[in-house]
């Protein structure tokens, strides 16, 4: 039987908002699915029972349609320049309909004075939506995706190469979660917001990986040898120029390097892996062997053939000749918000004491 109660759920064709939106309508709930165009991801939604909203997230008035008659939901800004735009359109609406519980996608690193524009944005939402005096908030803050290293299977299968600017092989500095598993945790809370209101999940993979575990796991799924190579920040601007993902625009990949920046640091180690998938999502978490297996079983142009090696051959040799990005660049044209201090996360007390438990404690408080 289907519940009474609306959620939306924004972003809703994207890597978290597509499960997100699934696992609830699996659990019988009404989902309006908000998406910016009629594709296949659309037609998923459809077909398991959604009410497809198509429109711009951006806009106040197609926000205010998509959240008419609405509950709850699903507030997850897109990778992507004006995140604050979305948060304080998504904000007004709400508070218009009086939604009762929201569910904020955020960011490991989320910290006032941090380097990224998009980070302190995400903080800045994070603290505005908090302020709303009608509706209760979870905090979703998970670190870098098991996704991301996926996005490069192409070239592992291809060329048996995982090229990531992330340091040395060697060292464990992430416990990448699935798509799937975030999802599970945010809709635990989205079915019960009086267990959740007010709390703060990071939810991880069950383990801390290396760049090397990342390859030979690629290696074992792809059934080929995989090797990782260190490459340069200049290098991965110089790929994600040359291959962009569809929706990274160059502002968003400047935002890139400074994740793997904090990668490199280490941020995302810090008090990784957590039990909130298991604790909250309600199973354990999904390995990253059993993840990989999953794309891989559903790209079959990841099966060798003398022509796919060949394009990948070309798409490499396209970013070597690609020009690098000019950070500094386009953070002067997009005339960018600057602040004269800016700390990555370890450098700044608060994140610290959000993400290191005191003695005698393993978990923090929101
Ligand atoms: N990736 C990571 O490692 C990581 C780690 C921590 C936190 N995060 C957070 O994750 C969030 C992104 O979540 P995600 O990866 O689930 O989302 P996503 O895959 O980036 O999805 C965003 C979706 O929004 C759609 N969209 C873009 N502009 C739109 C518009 N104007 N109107 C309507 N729809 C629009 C996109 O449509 P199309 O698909 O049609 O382009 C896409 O489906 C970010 O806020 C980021 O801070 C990411």
């Amino acid at each position: 039987m289907t519940s009474p109660l609306k959620i939306l759920v924004t972003s809703a064709a994207g890597k978290t908002g597509l499960p997100v939106a699934l696992q609830l309508l699996e659990q019988g709930f009404a989902v309006r699915a908000f998406v910016r165009r009629v594709d296949v991801r659309a037609e998923q939604l459809e077909t398991a029972g959604a009410d497809v909203f198509v429109g711009d997230q951006y806009d106040l008035g197609d926000m205010r349609r998509a959240m008419a008659g609405m509950t709850r939901a699903y507030h997850c800004a897109p990778t992507a320049p004006n995140g604050l735009h979305f948060s304080a359109v998504f904000a007004v609406a709400a508070s218009e309909v009086q939604l009762e519980h929201t569910v904020i996608l955020g960011q490991w690193l989320t910290a006032a004075d941090h380097p990224s524009l998009f980070t302190r944005e995400v903080y800045l939402a994070d603290r505005l939506l908090r302020q709303a005096p009608h509706m209760t908030t979870t905090h979703i803050d998970p670190g870098w995706f098991a996704d991301n290293y996926l996005m490069l299977l192409a070239s592992a299968a291809h060329l048996g190469l995982f090229t990531m600017p992330l340091g040395p092989g060697d060292v464990k500095r992430n416990a990448p979660p699935s798509n799937e598993d975030i999802a599970r945790v945010a809709v635990a809370a989205l079915m019960d917001p009086k267990t959740h209101a007010g709390r703060r999940y990071r939810p991880t993979g069950p383990g801390l990986l290396s760049p090397d575990d990342i390859a030979a796991t690629m290696g074992r799924a792809l059934g080929r040898k995989v090797r990782y190579m260190n490459v340069s920040e200049r290098m991965m601007t110089k790929a994600l120029r040359a291959n962009p993902p569809s929706n990274y625009s160059e502002a968003a990949v400047s935002q890139l390097a400074i994740y793997a920046d904090e990668y490199r640091r280490g941020s995302f180690a810090i008090n990784a892996p957590t039990d909130d998938v298991e604790t909250v999502g309600g199973q354990p978490p999904e390995d990253f062997e059993t993840i990989v297996r999953r794309y891989v079983a559903a790209q079959p142009e990841l099966a060798p053939s003398p022509l796919r090696r060949l394009g990948a051959m070309l798409s490499f040799l396209k970013i070597l000749v690609t020009p690098a990005l000019d950070l500094a660049r386009v953070a002067r044209d997009r005339d960018y918000v600057q602040i004269t201090r800016p700390a990555f996360c370890q450098d700044n007390e608060e994140w610290v004491a959000l993400h290191v438990p005191a003695p005698g404690l393993d978990r923090r408080p929101a």
